[in-house]
């Protein structure tokens, strides 16, 4: 079994080398070994390593940078899946695993999303990505699994987790957004579940939602975080965290309010639950501990 993973220097793409099973054949490209939005070299990649899965964790990801770089924003998040997409359609046995975001929705409903919910993105990035989704299930509807996910984290990469740590480590009171609600992602168990699929065999084509479980928002996240990493001796200083609304920390990009996504489509493909996303920030923290 041959695996191709675009975006592998990502936090995604860094969780799944972590979880690789040693006798996987997994061809890691990066950034600066494929271009994903250059057809030629995407072409020359899959030529090369005849993948039986593909996974595409690259992705332009300045959620606020993409309200301005929109045509740069297009052509990584919708543009390259479509020519990846295209160049597993030469080979009817070649498999795309597909990653996806919560900003696919606008966050007008206050109950879990799930798959069969209209997507109405707020931003740049979310039309992008849903863009993307569009293009790929155009070309290959059987051969592709879209995994919406949200709030990814890993010990490396830009994320909420590795901020406030970084915040929490300089200063003694931050204002955190309070209005938002969601659900945190440990990199390294979105990956876990990337590998049960294709070594269990439970590819089913489709579009997935996965997080960890349950939902909070990011003030109740920060304030977990610091938590967490008082007790395991990240974090040593007193911090005070105040709630605030968005209009309070306005961004170029609108966000979801409301962006929790329903997993129980994946769980009973998977047959597992997910796990609570307290439970894998303490396995964060351990990890970060040693
Ligand atoms: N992070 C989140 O909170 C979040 C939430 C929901 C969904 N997602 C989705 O989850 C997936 C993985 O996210 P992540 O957090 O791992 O993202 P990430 O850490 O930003 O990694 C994205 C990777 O894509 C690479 N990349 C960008 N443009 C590329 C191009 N033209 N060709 C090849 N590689 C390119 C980047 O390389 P350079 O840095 O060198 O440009 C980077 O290594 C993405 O599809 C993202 O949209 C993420």
């Amino acid at each position: 079994m041959r695996v191709l993973i675009f975006g592998s220097s990502g936090q995604l793409g860094q969780a799944l080398r972590l979880t690789a099973i040693r006798d996987t054949e997994v061809t890691y490209a990066s950034h600066s070994d494929c271009d994903i939005s250059n057809q030629r070299l995407v072409v020359q990649f899959m030529d090369a390593v005849e993948p039986d899965f593909v996974i595409n964790c690259a992705a332009y990801t300045a959620v606020d940078r993409a309200e301005e770089e929109v045509e740069h924003c297009y052509r990584i998040n919708a543009l390259a899946p479509q020519i990846i997409a295209k160049c597993c359609s030469r080979v009817q046995t070649r498999r795309l695993i597909h990653i996806s975001t919560d900003f696919v929705f606008d966050g007008a409903k206050k109950t879990p999303y799930n798959e069969e919910d209209t997507p109405n993105p707020a931003s740049v990035y979310g039309a992008s990505k849903l863009m993307g989704e569009k293009k790929i299930l155009a070309e290959i509807p059987n051969q592709a699994m879209i995994i919406r996910t949200a709030w990814v984290y890993h010990a490396i990469g830009s994320n909420f987790v590795n901020t406030m740590l970084r915040l929490m480590s300089q200063r003694n009171e931050l204002n955190i957004v309070d209005d938002q609600k969601g659900s945190p992602t440990f990199a390294r168990s979105l990956a876990q579940l990337i590998w049960d699929l294709i070594h269990e065999g439970r590819f089913l084509p489709g579009i997935y939602h996965w997080t960890d479980a349950g939902e909070i928002t990011w003030y109740e996240f920060a304030e977990s975080i610091y938590e967490e990493a008082t007790r395991y001796g990240l974090l040593s200083q007193p911090v005070v965290i105040n709630p605030i609304t968005t209009s309070e920390y306005p961004t170029l990009a609108i966000r979801p309010s409301y962006s929790v996504l329903g997993g129980e489509k994946m769980e009973r493909l998977i047959n597992r639950k997910r796990s609570f996303w307290r439970d894998n920030l303490q396995l964060f923290c351990e990890e970060l501990r040693q």
